[in-house]
């Protein structure tokens, strides 16, 4: 794994000359158009960049952006890779060890998730201050070499990135929920019995990613800050059926918020 992260990383740094990233962006289903506050923008593919996995989901650009933002350089991922396009979860979390690789000391996770907590409505944001992990899988199975194996998980989600995020949140009027995310595998959407038992065993909401991300980025000591946009309500407690269309128009919705929090929280993270 080791010489394929530093395959990857070299070939990038071929491409951006003498920029190097500090802040890590991950932009969940139709989040991607965050990217539009990247001033001077080097754009490179995912199928450019050796060993990287490609993206196969509408809404998913599969391209990595860098640039400034807000004067601090960054480095995002327009489109992530999921557990249920069929790679492995080594694959999924083989980009977070090259932006390690590149540099960077923060991460910032942002995804698409169904409401369950009965306050949330959609369009809201929420904070994730902790996971539940349904993926039945893990990461870090068989793989010692980016980094300890047996990793702490009880703050997981920095708690000074969330004060932060908080802080600028209520300077900006963008009212910010708070809670638990649960990672299924997805690609079907929950039944209204797992929403139910997901509720029971203390998730606010559900989705199909971030949470490998986020063990692989602690295990290499990587802080992390993770928005769900809540682009619905969940089996059962959404009045109607849920579509991939749904989600995409929920996000876009949120998506201008989310970006006016990130712009803001990214200036502190350097
Ligand atoms: N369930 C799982 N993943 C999701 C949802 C949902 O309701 N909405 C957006 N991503």
């Amino acid at each position: 794994m080791r010489n394929k992260v530093e395959e990857a990383a070299k070939a990038i740094e071929n491409r951006l000359m003498a920029m190097r990233p500090a802040v890590g962006l991950i932009l969940g289903s139709g989040l991607g158009g965050i990217v539009e506050s990247i001033k001077n923008p080097v754009v490179i593919g995912f199928d450019s960049i050796p060993h990287f996995p490609v993206s196969t989901v509408k809404g998913h650009a599969g391209r990595m952006i860098f640039g400034k933002m807000e004067e601090v350089p960054v480095a995002a991922m327009q489109g992530r890779i999921h557990y249920y396009e069929g790679y492995d979860l080594k694959q999924v979390v083989f980009p977070v060890y090259v932006l390690k690789r590149l540099g960077i000391k923060k991460l910032i996770v942002t995804n698409a998730a169904g409401g369950i907590n009965n306050e949330f409505e959609p369009g809201d944001l929420m904070l994730i201050n902790d996971h539940i992990n349904l993926l039945g899988d893990n990461p870090l199975i068989g793989q010692e070499e980016m980094g300890p194996r047996f990793i702490d998980m009880s703050r997981a989600y920095s708690p000074e990135l969330i004060e932060i995020a908080k802080r600028k949140g209520n300077m900006l009027g963008i009212k910010l929920r708070e809670g638990v995310y649960a990672c299924m595998t997805g690609p079907s959407y929950e039944t209204p019995a797992e929403i139910r038992m997901l509720k029971a065993i203390g998730a606010d909401a559900v989705g199909m990613s971030t949470v490998p991300e986020v063990i692989a980025a602690r295990q290499c000591e990587i802080k992390v800050l993770a928005v769900s946009c809540i682009t619905n309500m969940a089996a059962g407690i959404s009045p109607h059926v849920l579509s991939h269309e749904e989600v995409l128009e929920g996000a876009r919705k949120s998506e201008k918020n989310l970006e006016r929090l990130l712009k803001e929280v990214v200036k502190e993270m350097i």
